[in-house]
């Protein structure tokens, strides 16, 4: 079992456990009336890893789980099960189930505990750590939510057996951006594991999984709150989330997304002249690839449909991180130094998206 510690200034820090077996640690977190938030599929699969429940509400499965509808459903079935401020909700699922729980767990009784049982690989790379909640609006993906930090994350990688390799595929998505924003090593280390990760054959995943957590850990330390250099994980974002929105969300996974929206912050950080390492765009490219994710809006168009560039383009303007109508992107320079808040015009915008 690996332990990574996320330490946030100011406020308590919280373990991250990685590996066969993390789900022990579930009982002394839980209290004593855990709460489960969840989705059918992982519960049917996995729940033989929980502590005995007290309750459980099962949530829709994957991005249809991000709506209003499920955090007031949630939300009542907290009020109905009298879960008070001493309670512990235990979110067991993707990304998805640990946004819309989180979220719950944030606004109920304005806040109770919540450990994060991460069961995708996206999840135990990337969305367990740094407290990030949210739900999906017609207006944009992620336009709701808050900031709630779980009292631990537990990364039971027992659960990733039955994830479908479409899935497996879009968590590699998000550790190529990790490492990318973290700079070469981890970057390198990835490549040179591209064939074992691309075929589930790596001897072991945990190690990668706590590089990638060590990494956002570091990031959400310097700055919980997102207002300066937290916004370096958003490498990619501004793309992918207009593309999962345009698209219909839930069509396209979170991470195959990100994937294609790396190769498009490339292609503007070349554009805008801020790219300074020349050799990155064959690199990433040549990774992508190897771990079956596209390189190009063409690729995804081809499984997705047209994706029209101004409609993507008026999804970039209402992203959280607009001002304005001006989306703001983080553009790679070389692995590991981002430019963040780069306005880009809307000529340049809809060559990219062409
Ligand atoms: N809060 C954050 O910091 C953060 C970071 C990154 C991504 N996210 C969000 O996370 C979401 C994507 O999360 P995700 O990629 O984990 O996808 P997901 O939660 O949508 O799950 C994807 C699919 O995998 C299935 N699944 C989950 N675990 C399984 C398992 N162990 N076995 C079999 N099937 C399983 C689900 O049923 C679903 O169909 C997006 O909404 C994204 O915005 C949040």
């Amino acid at each position: 079992m690996i332990r990574v510690e996320v330490a946030l200034p100011g406020e308590r820090s919280y373990p991250v456990v990685i590996g066969a077996g993390a789900l022990a640690e579930a009982g002394q977190h839980a209290g004593e009336r855990p709460f489960c938030v969840s989705e059918l599929t992982v519960f049917e699969a996995h729940a033989g890893l929980l502590p005995p429940l007290f309750a459980t509400q099962v949530v829709p499965s994957g991005e249809a789980a991000k709506e209003w509808e499920t955090l007031e459903a949630t939300l009542s079935s907290m009020a109905f099960e009298r879960l008070d401020r001493r309670s512990v909700v235990l979110l067991f699922g993707g990304g998805a189930v640990l946004d819309v729980g989180g979220l719950a767990a944030s606004l109920y009784m304005r806040g109770i505990r919540a450990v994060s049982c991460p069961t995708t690989l996206l999840a135990m790379v990337d969305a367990s750590v740094g407290g990030k909640t949210a739900i999906n609006i017609a207006g944009g993906k992620n336009l709701v939510g808050t900031f709630h930090q779980p009292v631990a994350v537990l990364a039971d990688t027992r659960t990733l057996a039955t994830l479908p390799d479409s899935e497996w595929r879009s968590g590699l998505g998000e550790v190529v951006k990790t490492a990318l924003v973290d700079g070469d090593e981890l970057l390198a280390r990835v490549e040179r594991d591209a064939r074992a990760l691309a075929q589930r054959e790596l001897g072991s995943i945990d190690e990668l999984i706590a590089a990638c957590v060590r990494a956002k850990a570091r990031v959400v330390a310097a700055d919980p709150h997102e207002s300066g250099p937290r916004k370096a994980l958003n490498l990619g974002h501004t793309f992918a989330h207009a593309l999962e929105k345009v698209a219909g969300f839930g069509a396209i996974p979170h991470g195959v997304a990100v994937a294609c929206g790396l190769t498009l912050a490339l292609a503007a950080s070349e554009r805008a002249g801020l790219l300074e390492d020349r050799t990155l765009t064959a690199r990433v490219d040549a990774l992508l690839r190897s771990l079956g994710l596209p390189r190009s809006l063409g690729e995804l168009r081809m499984q997705h449909g047209a994706l029209p560039p101004r409609e993507l383009l008026e999804a970039m303007k209402l992203d959280k991180k607009a001002r304005d109508a001006q989306p703001k992107f983080v553009l790679p320079r070389r692995a590991g130094a981002l430019q963040l808040d780069v306005e880009l015009d809307s000529t340049l915008l809809l060559e990219l998206l062409a």
